[in-house]
Order: structure tokens, then C-alpha cells, then sequence
């Protein structure tokens, strides 16, 4: 097959990649010089595309029979918005897809997406997948929550948080539920090659447990035993608030904490069966990654 991968420098585009020229022909769109370098050492066609651009897309989509969509933010800034980041390129994704003649689209989500949510970042991935899902061409949305991989900004703070004496956190009672990333990879290597009836799909981890327990967990392996200090929610946002206010791009945003704060708890299992796909334990995924 010739797939079609958009977002593909980023932390799973890359590990997609290295996955999916195994067995196939891969085109990866990027937007950037700096993001194309990153690809120059991957088995790959690489193309630094407009991403609102449905024409450009279409060229890049020519002869492929798949797109796997991984552009996403999950932090607004002033000149990185959630509409150009999600809404933009989905419909320009939706058109190309139909003038490429393309057979599917795997796209990437995130748990508690909803076009109604009031979480700016969940309200805006709701809108963009009911923008794909409206196209001819057959979308499978995959939403999933905290991806784990090794050397990844989520594990490094993760291993961070769990090393220190006292560990700081929004809502330590809010419940995660991370996946491993080779398996979130597997699972979009199953939609590509044996696609779905289901337009919409929720995966995660095998196990759900609080954000407490999760830091705990990662300080037992590496000898800590962190005090996990729980700070509320509503100081959290204020903060975020605050930092939009002074700066043009907030390590935090109010919505971004809002977001983090989203509880996970979902069946894993069943969509992992329907994929053909085994989820790695959480005891497996923590000692891999930290
Ligand atoms: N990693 C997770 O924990 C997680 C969890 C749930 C869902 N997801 C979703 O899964 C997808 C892939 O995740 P990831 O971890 O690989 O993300 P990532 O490393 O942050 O990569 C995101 C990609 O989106 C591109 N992008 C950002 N803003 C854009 C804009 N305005 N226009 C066009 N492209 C833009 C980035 O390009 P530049 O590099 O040029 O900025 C990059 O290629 C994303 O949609 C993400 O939200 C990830």
C-alpha cells in the first residue's frame, strides 16, 4: 500500500514511520524545513505541505490508497490556534482525500472529544472529526488518552515528578489511563491494513488508575517515594490565565489544565481484541519508558 502520513514528524509520526515502511510505501507531509531534516533519515517520500492547502494535499495524496491525519495540538498560542491546527487541515484532508481517490483516513484523537465540550481544545477535535466523518471518503477517528513512549515529554515529566521529595499536581485524584506508544502504533497499523466499520474508536491502557497512584507507581521502580501534593483545579486554570495573559506562548494554558484534568476510564480491551492488537501492561510500559 501507498500511505499518505501528515504530522509526520512529530513523537508518533516518527515512530509510525519506522513501523510502516516495513511493508509499505510511505508519503510524509510536514510544514516545515526544520521538520523535514528530522525525516531525512526515514525509509520515506518526504513533502513540506500547507496543511490548509486541500490541492497541495491532493497532490501529496496522489496514488495512495490511506492517510493516517496526526496533526494536533493540545496548547493554543496566538499563532498556533486549534482551528488552524485541527479544523483547517481536516477539511482541507477531507477534500484531497476525495480528489486523491484515497480508500480511508485514520485519524488521530483525543478521549472526551466532542464538538460541544466546553474545553476549547475537545470542543475543536469534536468539530474537526465531524468534518472528516461528513467527507465521501470512510474515516476511522482513533481517540486515545496520555501516550507513553520512550524519551517522550510525557514520560521524562512523569520520571521527573516521580524523583522529586514532593510531587505537585492539578487533581491528584483524576483518573489516567495511558497507552504504550508502539501499541497505539500497532493499533493504527491494524486500521490501515484491515479497515473498520466503526467511525469513531476508543483505545487506551490496560489499566486506569489516579494520577496519585500513577506517580506512586513510577517512584516505587526507581526507588522514590515522592509526597504527591494535589493542588486544585481552579488554581491551575487561574495560573494558566494569568500565563496567557503575559505571555504570547504559555508553558500552560486554562484550557490545556482543564484538559489534563479529563478522567479516562475506558474498555480498552474490547477495542484492542477488535483490532487484533495486545495492550502492554502498565508494569511493562512504565519500565520501558522511566
Ligand atoms: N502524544 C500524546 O500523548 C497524544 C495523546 C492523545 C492524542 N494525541 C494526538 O495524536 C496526534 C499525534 O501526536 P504527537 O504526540 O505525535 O504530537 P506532536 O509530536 O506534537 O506532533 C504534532 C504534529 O502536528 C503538527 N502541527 C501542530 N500545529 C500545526 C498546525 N497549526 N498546522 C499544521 N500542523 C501542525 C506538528 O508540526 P510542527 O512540528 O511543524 O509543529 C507535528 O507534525 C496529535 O493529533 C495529538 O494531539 C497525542
Amino acid at each position: 500500500m501507498r500511505i499518505l502520513v501528515t504530522g509526520a514528524n512529530g513523537h508518533l509520526g516518527r515512530r509510525l514511520l519506522g513501523r510502516l515502511a516495513d511493508d509499505h510505501e510511505v508519503v510524509a507531509v510536514v510544514r516545515s524545513p526544520k521538520a523535514l531534516k528530522i525525516l531525512s533519515g526515514f525509509r520515506c517520500q518526504s513533502l513540506i505541505v500547507d496543511y490548509a492547502d486541500g490541492d497541495a494535499l491532493a497532490v501529496a495524496a496522489r496514488d495512495c490508497d490511506c492517510a493516517v491525519h496526526l496533526v494536533g495540538i493540545i496548547k493554543e498560542t496566538d499563532k498556533n490556534t486549534y482551528k488552524q491546527a485541527h479544523e483547517l487541515p481536516c477539511a482541507a484532508l477531507a477534500l484531497a482525500a476525495e480528489k486523491a481517490g484515497l480508500k480511508q483516513i485514520v485519524a488521530l484523537s483525543i478521549l472526551g472529544s466532542n464538538a460541544e465540550s466546553a474545553n476549547g481544545c475537545l470542543a475543536s477535535r469534536g468539530v474537526s472529526e465531524n468534518i472528516l466523518l461528513q467527507g465521501p471518503v470512510p474515516v476511522t477517528i482513533l481517540r486515545v488518552p496520555m501516550v507513553l513512549g520512550e524519551n517522550d515529554f510525557a514520560s521524562r515529566s512523569l520520571r521527573e515528578k516521580a524523583k522529586s521529595r514532593i510531587a505537585f499536581t492539578f487533581r491528584a485524584a483524576s483518573i489516567e489511563q495511558p497507552i504504550y506508544a508502539a501499541d497505539l502504533v500497532s493499533a493504527i497499523c491494524a486500521l490501515v491494513e484491515n479497515p473498520v466499520e466503526d467511525k469513531v474508536l476508543e483505545l487506551a491502557g490496560p489499566e486506569s488508575l489516579s494520577r496519585r497512584q500513577l506517580i506512586k507507581r513510577v517512584g516505587q521502580m526507581i526507588g522514590r517515594q515522592p509526597l504527591v501534593l494535589s493542588l486544585p483545579v481552579a488554581f491551575g486554570k487561574w495560573l494558566g490565565r494569568v500565563f496567557e495573559i503575559v505571555m504570547s506562548s504559555p508553558p500552560v494554558t486554562e484550557d490545556l489544565i482543564d484538559l489534563l484534568d479529563h478522567d479516562d476510564d475506558i474498555d480498552a480491551l474490547a477495542v484492542a481484541d477488535k483490532l487484533g492488537i495486545e495492550l502492554t501492561s502498565l508494569e511493562v510500559m512504565l519500565t520501558r519508558v522511566i
